[in-house]
């Protein structure tokens, strides 16, 4: 009678263990890349220096504000208001420069830039 049961339950066990481990690599991918992506130099070049948001607010009205308009009150590109609450710089820097989401072009600005940049970000 009982191993009738229990061949179930052993193979809600599988299951569950199953989706653990991969709940697991996916978890240690996921620190990883961040750690990986932390790592870079020029990130970490970025994250080192002083930062200016009146330059980088003059960088933003040149290279952004034609997208994300003037105060970054979104235009064709979204509102950039509260962007440093729900994306970490990280993220951030990678939207600048990866180039992964058209029609917004890569970015390569210099670490200093980006510094600058991320001050503003920070202050919208
Ligand atoms: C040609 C238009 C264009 C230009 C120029 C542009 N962007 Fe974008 N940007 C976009 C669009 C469109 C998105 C939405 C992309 C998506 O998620 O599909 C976006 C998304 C973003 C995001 C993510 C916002 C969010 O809440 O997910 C950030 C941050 C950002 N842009 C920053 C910048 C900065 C800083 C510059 C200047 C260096 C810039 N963008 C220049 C069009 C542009």
């Amino acid at each position: 009678m009982d191993n009738q049961f229990a061949k179930p339950t052993v193979l809600v066990q599988r299951v569950a263990s199953v989706i653990l481990v991969a709940l697991l690599v996916i978890f240690a991918s996921i620190l990883g890349v961040y750690l990986y992506r932390a790592s870079d130099p020029y990130v970490q070049e970025v994250f080192s220096l002083n930062r200016n948001p009146a330059r980088g607010e003059a960088i933003f009205e040149i290279n952004c504000a034609g997208c994300h308009g003037k105060q970054g009150d979104g235009h064709v590109g979204p509102t950039l208001h509260h962007v440093s609450k729900h994306m970490s710089e990280l993220s951030v820097i990678d939207q600048i420069t990866s180039g992964d989401t058209p029609p917004m072009p890569k970015f390569q600005p210099d670490p200093q830039k980006m510094a600058d940049l991320l001050g503003y970000l920070e202050e919208l």
